[in-house]
């Protein structure tokens, strides 16, 4: 009997399939079948359990239960896999009496990504049949593994280079012909040949020091040890009872939210348009950022050619780009042939006629309108018709760049992140005239440089570095009124990023900041507070990490940061030219100072129609800014708290402040008993 799973796109295994699956197996019971494959129509074997069925109410039949009724069916079943067998899906397979793969296939265990396990005997089965140590790896790094790789671990039993459904049928005839008995993996006992071996395994995993925010490691380890102490049945209830504590915790809904929100984030208006074809490409600016950018279109195949002003700043150039191909060589991220490839594809010059044959430009020259506009005006007169002309700006207006070009339509933003080896996330920024498939050539190329893709509207710094405004001047307000940069990073280490705010600064360099500051110093609001602090930080020659000083102080050759009394004294005298009294602030007031400031901008950029949906805002923060991913982002962290504690605390502080003054839809969302995640839904049924 074959079995074939049709639920596009990626087979997961929700409840309609789960039913299917468990009826096809009640067929098998009739005498005149022999034996069972399953398979999948489309791309993949089943790719996990359907994530957005998690914290609603359980349907039947449950997935454990269903794989338990594979398992003990009497009649062979056999799973023939290809594409990304994870999660539910693998553990489907694992229930299987037989599994056999296409070489392409991948199989493993993501769900620690989303903060839980395997719960559907994964943490039981896999171990039977391969050690404690790779199903450990497996389960706690989350990284799919390659069908060869499965099959050498024990975990599948054949590969196949073609033809993945006859041959599954040709093995279980076989098989029948044999007559063995079934393997089941429930029974099988290869994995504990060594029990000393596997409490060592156990042990080690135990003692690596793990992120307290984030129980799901430590989780799989227990169930993994329990399947080794326990029996079966046992171990599966012990591994039931840890995936539902798992699922019901905070670190779980916002993993799982940044999840959905990364894939909801490629629903944009534009998604019907055909993205053009890049294959050459062109980077104007070899500095820290052009470098970047070029690097990572190299490693996603594209062919490069580097513009600088002039020979010695190209070579400078190249010799970045050379630098970063060495790092990750030395990592193991590049092979050193793989780099040579990469060499070979790009080309450097001086003269912009050079981009001619491009297809896509990205510009990445210094922050500066007139420069960016010279660049525009240029690339203008030298680019193919129908290549795309993008600009890295961080703040500028993408629509004033469109405007000196003949083709404002091909005009678009693509502002990466550094270092844009690390930083994951694109905002693709959609400028009035941008054609729709413009705009979508840019969400293609993200994905095409393993990015995520987010659509942002023109406004000064977009969403995350309007966010991220939002943030710091939550800091510094708190640094005027009495903190200590000390205090607000430590609070916000806390909450969960890896740096607080002034730790980042340091390691960015203050100077970048003070010379927008100056340049806009005209144009700013008086009415608006102004934290002058970091000016007199850079006055006194303070720049940060590459200076020895900025917020702290650091050793001769150190990043180690160090309270600095200096600073102590320049904050004092801030204070007291402002007749500031200072006063002390508790963690949990400087980290709701600091979320409830970029949820409320979130709110405006919302309003203003600069974001599609909040999770767009979310993904932002998470892929870009280091906010605690397992929080789901910042609104996600509203949502949980309450819009009303949220408004009522920005509307205490707006007593004496006007900075804090309540977005209005805040208050709307208040009267309609409404929350974010509201507004996430009715985006994606608009999509
Ligand atoms: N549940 C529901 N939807 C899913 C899904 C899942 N497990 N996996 C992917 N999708 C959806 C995505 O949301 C996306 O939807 P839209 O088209 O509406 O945007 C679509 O499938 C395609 O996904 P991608 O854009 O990610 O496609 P890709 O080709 O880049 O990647 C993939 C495919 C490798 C399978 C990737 O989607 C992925 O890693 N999925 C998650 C796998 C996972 O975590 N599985 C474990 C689930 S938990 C579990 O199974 C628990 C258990 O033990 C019971």
């Amino acid at each position: 009997m074959i079995v074939t799973i049709d639920n596009p796109p990626v087979n997961a295994l929700g409840a309609e399939v789960r039913q299917g699956l468990w009826d096809a197996i009640g067929a098998a019971e009739d005498p005149g079948v022999k034996a069972v494959v399953i398979h999948a129509a489309g791309r993949t074997f089943p790719a996990g359990a359907d994530i957005r069925e998690f914290g609603k109410p359980p349907a039947d039949p449950w997935l454990p239960d269903l794989c338990n009724r594979i398992e003990a069916c009497d009649k062979l079943v056999v799973a023939a896999l290809h594409g990304t067998a994870l999660g539910g899906g693998f553990e489907v397979a694992l229930a299987c009496h037989t599994r056999i793969a296409l070489a392409s296939a991948k199989v493993g265990f993501p769900e620690v990504n989303l903060g839980i396990l395997p719960g559907a005997g994964g943490t039981q089965r896999a171990p039977r049949l391969c050690g404690a140590q790779e199903a450990l790896t497996l389960m706690i790094e989350g990284k799919p593994i390659d069908a060869p790789t499965a099959m050498a671990m024990g975990l599948i039993d054949g590969v196949v280079e073609e033809d993945l459904l006859e041959q599954a049928i040709l093995l279980a005839g076989m098989l029948v012909e044999e007559g063995k008995p079934l393997r089941r993996s429930g029974e099988c006992r290869d994995g504990f040949r060594d029990p000393i071996g596997y409490e060592a395994a156990i042990r080690a995993a135990r003692a690596v020091k793990r992120d307290p925010n984030l129980p799901a490691p430590g989780r799989i380890i227990d169930c993994v040890e329990a399947a080794l102490l326990l029996p079966f049945e046992n171990g599966l209830g012990y591994e039931r009872a840890a995936f539902e504590d798992l699922v019901a915790s905070e670190a779980s809904a916002g993993l799982r939210h940044a999840f959905l929100s990364e894939r909801r984030a490629g629903h944009i208006p534009e998604a019907h348009a055909t993205p053009r074809e890049i294959a050459q490409a062109g980077v104007v600016g070899g500095g820290l950022m052009g470098a970047g950018i070029a690097t990572a279109l190299l490693g996603a195949g594209l062919h490069v050619t580097l513009v600088e002003a002039d020979r010695e700043r190209l070579a400078a150039g190249l010799g970045r780009i050379d630098d970063l191909h060495e790092r990750a060589v030395k990592r193991g991220r590049l092979s050193a042939d793989a780099r040579e490839a990469e060499w070979d594809r790009l080309g450097g010059t001086t003269d912009l006629a050079g981009l001619g044959a491009a297809d896509l430009v990205i510009e990445a020259v210094t922050e500066d309108e007139a420069l960016k506009a010279g660049v525009f005006r240029d690339l203008d007169r030298v680019m193919k018709p129908g290549a795309v002309l993008a600009t890295n700006t961080s703040y500028l207006d993408v629509d004033d760049l469109a405007r000196v070009t003949d083709r404002p339509a091909d005009v678009v933003g693509l502002h990466f992140f550094s270092p844009v080896q690390a930083m994951r996330l694109v905002e693709v920024v959609a400028a009035a005239k941008t054609a729709p498939e413009v705009v979508a050539t840019g969400f293609a190329l993200a994905k095409r440089l393993g990015k995520v893709a987010v659509r942002a509207g023109v406004c000064d710094g977009f969403i995350g570095n309007r966010m991220l405004t939002a943030y710091r001047m939550a800091a510094d307000i708190l640094l005027e009124e009495g903190a200590a940069p000390a205090e607000v990073d430590a609070a916000m280490r806390d909450f969960g990023f890896a740096m607080g705010p002034y730790q980042v600064a340091d390691m960015a360099g203050l100077d970048i900041s003070w010379a927008r500051r100056k340049r806009l110093a005209d144009s700013r609001d008086p009415a608006q507070r102004y934290v002058a602090i970091a000016d007199r930080l850079c006055e006194a020659g303070r720049f940060g990490q590459k200076t020895g000083a900025g917020y702290y102080r650091y050793a001769e050759g150190s990043r180690t940061p160090e309270e600095d009394p200096a600073v102590a004294d320049i904050l004092q005298a801030e204070r007291s030219a402002r007749g500031i009294e200072p006063r002390r602030f508790g963690k949990v007031e400087i980290r709701q100072r600091c979320l409830f400031a970029m949820v409320n901008e979130g709110a405006k950029i919302l309003a203003e129609g600069i974001a599609l949906r909040p999770s767009d805002i979310d993904v932002v923060m998470l892929a870009g800014y280091g906010f605690p991913r397992w929080r789901g982002g910042p609104m996600k962290a509203a949502d949980r708290l309450g819009i009303l504690q949220v408004r009522n605390a920005l509307r205490g502080w707006a007593a004496d402040e006007p900075f804090w003054t309540p977005a209005p839809m805040l208050n709307d969302m208040i009267k309609n008993g409404r929350h974010f995640d509201d507004m996430n839904a009715e985006e994606a049924q608009k999509s």
